[in-house]
Order: C-alpha cells, then structure tokens, then sequence
C-alpha cells in the first residue's frame, strides 16, 4: 500500500458520518501518527510503499475510526492553544471553545505584566487550561483540581512533556469547605444535562468520560454554584472567576453569580453560544 492507496481508502471507505473535509483532515491526521509526515510529506511521498508495521499502525485508526472513537483517543493526542497535549479516555477531549476561554484570561492576567498571578484551575482534565496558562505566564502560580485520579495522571505527565510546573491536587470540589486565596479562579466543569443528550455526538457519549460532561437535570449548576460560593470566600481583592458555561444556561448562571458578585460578564464562543463568563467585585 502506498500514501495515496491510503488517501483513497480514507476518502472512499470512511463511514458517511465524516464529511469529506473531515475524512481528508482524519487522513492527513494518521499519516502525522504512523509516519510523522506533515501534510506536505504526504503530498511529496504520495506514491511511496509504506512499511509492514507502518500499515498496521494506519489500519489500526482506520478500524477504529469506523467504530466512531475520537481520534484524538487512537492518536493519544489533542492540540490545544499550539500545544500538544496527551489524552486518555479518562479525560475530555481539549474544545476550541476551551482555547477561547484561556485566551480572555491571558489577555485579563496581560494588563498586569509583572504579577505573579495566582491561579486555580478546578475540573483540570488533560491539565490544558492551568499548563497552558503557566507556559503563556511563567511568572503565574498556578495549581488545578480533580476528582479523578486517572485524569490527574495525564495531567501531571502534561505538564512534565510541556515542562509547566503546575501543582495537582486530587479533590472532590462539591466536598470542598474551602480554598487557599487565589486571583484566579478558573472552571470548565462538567455542564451537560441528560436531555441534552440527543444533541452530542454518538462518538462523544461512547467514548468521553461522563464524569466530565453530564449533570442532573433537576440541578444543572451544581458546580457553577459550589465554586462561585467558593471562589466569592476565597479569592483575593480584585479577583476574577472564570467559567466555561452551559449555552443554554447564560440567563440562570448571570442570575445565580448575581447574588455573589457585583460585576458579571458574558461572552460568545465563535458559533455565537453564550459560552464565557468572567466574575469580579464580589459582594461582601
Ligand atoms: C468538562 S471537563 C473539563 C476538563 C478540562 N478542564 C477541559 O477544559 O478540557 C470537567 C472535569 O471536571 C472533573 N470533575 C468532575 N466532577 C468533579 C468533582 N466533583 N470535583 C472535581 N473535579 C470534578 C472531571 O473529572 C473532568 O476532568
């Protein structure tokens, strides 16, 4: 088999629910995976033999692709703000809407140059927001919460690949009495309620962590609330909290931060979702 025999496998053979920039961007993806070819390699190599071993690896994430798991799980891999990031089925997969959300804090944590800003992550996952966030701002202090230890695992060995010296701490955060004083309090928690089940991706409910997505129905802002009745005890004068929000919960979640702080911001993601929302002023 050569590059182009497996160009034509992935365009021609992928299940239809890949659109076809997708199956070109998941060819391009396996070709970086098996042969560490960029996409100009693949053009240059097209009618290059691929090694025994080699295929087999390219087999692998064509088998598994038609199984509809993330290829992020098969490559091990996700990019997040230029930065590779390892992941594993016990962490979610890294958003773009994510990358938004640590983008508005750096450009926050910029108008202070010099502080050594002290920053707490809660709902670390892959560890990509307090990581990247450390390598942005050196002279940051940054530290990040789970609950899970396997997540945890991932995380650490991020920031050791990313070398981003950032303190990992395993605790249950809807348990938590208290936190150390912080400027920064940052959390993308789990948001999704079970009837919005039918809206996610088949690939995304079979094979990302429920712990990381889903909440009762009857109590969606769980961990909105806890960390906002957190962060509004413990964060230090002039501190901000950040949330990655549910979109369909702007309105509940600017009403429920209301009753803790003074100044509340709202921002869209880049398909217009209330998706961002920044706290400060908190109401003594
Ligand atoms: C939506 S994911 C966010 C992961 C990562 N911050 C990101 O943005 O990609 C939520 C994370 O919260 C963690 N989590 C769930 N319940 C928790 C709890 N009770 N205490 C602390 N972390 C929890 C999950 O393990 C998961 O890593």
């Amino acid at each position: 088999m050569t590059v182009n025999d497996y160009k034509k496998r992935f365009l021609d053979q992928l299940p239809a629910f890949y659109d076809e920039t997708e199956r070109l961007n998941l060819f391009n993806m396996a070709m970086e995976f098996a042969l560490k070819y960029s996409k100009a390699d693949v053009v240059l190599n097209g009618n290059e033999s691929i090694l025994i071993e080699n295929q087999q690896k390219i087999d692998e994430v064509f088998n598994r692709l038609q199984d509809n798991e993330p290829i992020q799980y098969i490559t091990q891999q996700a990019n997040f703000f230029g930065y590779d990031f390892k992941v594993s089925p016990a962490t979610l997969i890294p958003r773009p809407e994510t990358e938004e959300l640590v983008d508005w804090i750096l450009t926050e944590m910029k108008k202070q140059p010099q502080k050594k800003w002290q920053v707490l992550d809660i709902g670390t996952g892959t560890g990509c927001i307090p990581i990247t966030i450390k390598k942005e701002f050196p002279l940051a202090i940054v530290s990040a919460i789970d609950v899970s230890v396997e997540a945890l695992k991932i995380a650490k060995q991020n920031a050791v690949n990313l070398q981003a010296e950032v303190t990992f701490i395993q605790q249950d955060i809807l348990q938590t009495e208290g936190l150390d004083a912080y400027d920064i309090i940052i959390s993308n928690p789990p948001y999704v309620r079970n009837l919005e089940k039918a809206e996610i991706n088949e690939n995304v409910l079979q094979h990302e962590p429920h712990l990381a997505l889903f909440v009762d129905d009857n109590d969606p802002l769980i961990f909105y609330r806890k960390i906002t009745q957190l962060a509004h005890k413990s964060l230090n004068e002039n501190g901000m909290l950040f949330f990655e929000i549910n979109q369909y919960l702007g309105n509940e979640m600017k009403e429920m931060v209301s009753k803790y702080f003074k100044s509340i911001e709202l921002k869209k993601d880049f398909i217009a979702n209330d998706r961002m929302m920044k706290a400060d002023f908190p109401i003594k």
